[in-house]
């Protein structure tokens, strides 16, 4: 780890989507390239911090100077997570698949003949966030989570703090219009239980760059 105001602080970042299989070759997922979760590992990383990324399925390279744990599926990236800790920081930017089929198949599925198509069940994955946010023992000092949302930005994300048992969300607008997904930039609010900032719009790297020096400053306080 760098010299900096996170010297001595662990964090735990999670970052990109997760896949859940339905058979072998196909598969359940959320978009996310990754960018956002990937470039606050870096940013915290060069502020000194000792870094574990969780990271789904993504196809940009590992950031510098942080330790990378790749997973596919929501539950490894729990247990994932899990084992990242006690940690002083945890920032989750990952786009966890909300469900996974109940019972993925072994094989991989095949068309019947009868034009019927199967009917999937699926099941709730575990809430990272929720989890390590109200953990009993492991809550990092400060926990970041993130909120995609289509409108209202600011009232879902507040609902989200009290839910999840978050600190700080980082909330932004992600209707088709505002670009975000894959994209370089991000217009984001950062909502905390009686405070909220709206940002100017960024480059990905610059909200992680701000961003770790808002983890830097409350772990400082
Ligand atoms: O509920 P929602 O998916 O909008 O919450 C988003 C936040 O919760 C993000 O920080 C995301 O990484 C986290 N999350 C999680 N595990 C889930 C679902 C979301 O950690 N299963």
């Amino acid at each position: 780890p760098l010299a900096g105001p996170l010297s001595g602080k662990t964090a735990l970042v999670t970052s990109g989507p997760t896949h859940e299989p339905i058979d072998p070759v196909r598969y359940i997922a959320n978009r996310s390239s990754g960018k956002q979760g990937h470039a606050i590992a870096a940013a915290l990383a060069r502020l000194g911090a000792n870094v574990t990324l969780v990271s789904g399925p993504v196809t940009i390279p590992d950031p510098a100077g942080v330790t990378v744990v790749r997973v596919e599926t929501a539950r490894e990236m729990l247990a994932a997570s899990l084992a990242a800790l006690p940690a002083d920081i945890a920032v989750m930017a990952a786009a966890v698949a909300d469900w996974r089929t109940a019972d993925a198949a072994d094989a991989k599925m095949k068309k019947d003949g009868s034009g019927r198509p199967p009917a999937l069940a699926l099941t709730e994955n575990p809430d990272i966030l929720a989890t390590i946010g109200h953990h009993p023992d492991l809550r990092p000092t400060l926990v970041v989570g993130f909120a995609a949302e289509t409108g209202n930005v600011a009232g879902y994300a507040r609902d989200k703090l009290a839910r999840k048992g978050a600190d700080l969300i980082c909330a932004n607008d992600v209707s088709p219009e505002h670009g975000v997904f894959g994209g370089d930039a991000n217009t984001l609010h950062l909502v905390g239980p009686d405070s909220m900032e709206t940002w100017p719009t960024l480059s990905k790297v610059e909200v992680a760059e701000r961003l770790a020096g808002v983890i830097a400053a409350r772990l400082g306080e």
